[in-house]
């Protein structure tokens, strides 16, 4: 099978024109947003003409179908609310390029994907939760964004696009392309990873509820400051988790709302959003506690009301020893002794999919390790090399 290089970059630069912004190569396409919706229509369209039936879910999925038991291909064409032009877009279009090049060497039917809000406007991977079955459709409906917009005024975007939810039982696996967003690659010179498996996360909003007032009269001892709350919570848990984490656990407040976020008053409110993430199950588990039970001391310490959000949460997952074992014998005829196997810090689709068919994933270096931020990048060369892993790897699988 060949892939055809050019078209393959050429595509992916036109993905990036949807919603293009920022410096560099950045893009603002989040999920249902009209530039989001403006690519899925343009990626159907690509997807018609690649021969495959394109299809939208309820939830704005899109699946380009072959006919038949095919392997599935694809991520995610959705952005953060600041991102790169590859992080997600580069897996449908190596997928879409791996389609067509299938088809024109009479090679295996392969079926492409992008799925949507990977990027969790809403949650964490919520089409592919939905898709897969970990998130019921009733309960992503009540979710709501960092603006208050619930999931279901959302996904009435999709409009009279959207069909059934697509069956899983037509496809034979998944595989989904990705560049690392992290810097192991890039700083080691190699040209690929083959992902071993994919961290748990866990992902909760909390809300410390003080007393709104003026920040000129009332006495430092009388107030109940929401973000006095936070930063004590921030370094509390920073020193408690100390002897639970290792180097490889990660842990972020992304998002701070302070009410009503003005110099000259005493916030009443901070509600921020509280993320952490670990290969093992149980050490999550042993950050929510201390997580939950210092926010408790903290509000009761500040006289301060608490509430959590729902807790959204992935599991940790292993990737497929056949898919993996594709990936790597690709890998060595592309790159040969320049790859390696490593672990998945980021979370992806395949994390949900794995519920439904064996899953692998293929990475492919990022510049500066940087991602989720205007600036991400990768060498045209490296997403070209990372094209043809690909390519061998479904090679090897029919
Ligand atoms: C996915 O974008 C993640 O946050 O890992
Ligand atoms: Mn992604
Ligand atoms: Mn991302």
């Amino acid at each position: 099978m060949k892939v055809d290089a050019e078209r393959f970059l050429a595509d992916l630069h036109k993905l990036r024109e949807f919603g293009a912004a920022g410096v560099g190569k950045g893009v603002v396409r989040p999920a249902y947003s009209k530039a989001d919706i403006a690519a899925r229509d343009w990626l159907a369209g690509r997807m018609r003409e690649a021969g495959l039936t394109p299809q939208f879910d309820p939830v704005g999925n899109l699946f380009g179908l072959a006919e038949g038991a095919s392997l599935l291909l694809g991520s995610h064409s959705d952005s953060q609310p600041e991102g790169g032009w590859l992080d997600g877009a580069l897996g449908v279009i190596a997928a879409l390029e791996v389609a067509r090049a299938a088809q024109e060497a009479d090679g295996p039917p392969i079926s492409v994907v992008s799925f949507e809000d990977e990027e969790g406007r809403f949650g964490v991977t919520t089409g592919s939760a939905v898709w897969a079955g970990s998130t019921p459709l009733e309960v992503a409906d009540g979710l709501t964004d960092r603006d208050g917009v619930s999931f279901a005024a959302a996904r009435a975007a999709i409009g009279d696009r959207s069909g059934d939810f697509i069956d899983p039982a037509r496809f034979t696996g998944y595989v989904e392309m990705h560049i690392e967003q992290g810097p192991v690659l890039d700083g080691s010179g190699e040209k690929a990873g083959v992902v071993t498996d994919i961290v748990g996360i866990r992902d909760m909003r909390i809300t410390f509820s003080g007393q709104q007032n003026h920040a000129g009269t009332t006495p430092m001892h009388l107030r109940r400051d929401a973000f006095q709350a936070l930063a004590a919570f921030n370094a509390a848990i920073n020193a408690r988790f100390r002897n639970v984490v290792t180097p490889a656990t990660v842990w972020t407040i992304g998002h701070v709302g302070l009410h009503p976020n003005a110099s000259s008053i005493v916030p009443g409110r901070a509600t921020f959003s509280m993320q952490w993430r670990d290969g093992d199950s149980d050490r999550l588990n042993r950050m929510e506690r201390i997580i939950r039970d210092t926010a408790e001391e903290i509000a009761q310490a500040q006289g301060m009301g608490l509430s959590f959000g729902p807790m959204l949460g992935l599991e940790p997952v292993a990737m497929d020893a056949t898919l993996r074992a594709a990936l790597e014998a690709g890998a060595e005829a592309v790159a040969p002794g320049n790859w390696r196997k490593m672990p998945s810090g980021a979370l992806h689709d395949a994390t949900n999919v794995a519920r439904l068919m064996p899953v692998a994933m293929l990475f492919t270096p990022s510049i500066g390790g940087i991602s989720h931020a205007f600036e991400e990048d990768t060498d045209e060369a490296d997403l070209v090399a990372g094209l043809r892993v690909l390519a061998e790897a479904v090679g090897r699988l029919r």
